[in-house]
């Protein structure tokens, strides 16, 4: 199969016409801009991106980042470097049940 990096430039055209026109109907089918629409090529890279720019965009008096400890990885490590960054950051644990403990804090 051939390389779509290495496609011809119609078929490269064609493929960003077809991702444009994705990009235009998630914004639509959840009321944003296909702006606001960013496809990424993972869930960790859909995390990372998502918690760095949320937390780094916003203005440092209402940043403030809580997240379980039962997390992907891709949330817990991005949560504790954002941390180093001056995030601050409450990582709740989980019961036995793997249900929120919200009595502890951190
Ligand atoms: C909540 C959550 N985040 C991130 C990932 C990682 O996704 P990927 O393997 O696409 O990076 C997973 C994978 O199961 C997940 O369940």
């Amino acid at each position: 199969m051939e390389r779509a990096d290495r496609a011809p430039c119609a078929d490269r055209r064609a493929v960003a016409g077809e991702v444009d026109l994705a990009r235009e109907r998630v914004a639509d089918a959840i009321g944003a801009t296909p702006e606001e629409i960013v496809f990424v090529a993972s869930g960790s890279e859909a995390n990372n991106l998502a918690l760095k720019g949320l937390m780094l965009g916003a203005l440092p008096e209402r940043r403030r980042l809580i997240v379980s400890s039962v997390e992907h990885p891709s949330v817990l490590e991005t949560a504790r470097h954002l941390e180093t960054r001056g995030v601050p950051l409450t990582i709740v644990p989980v019961d036995a049940n793997g249900l929120l403990d919200l009595r502890v804090r951190r």
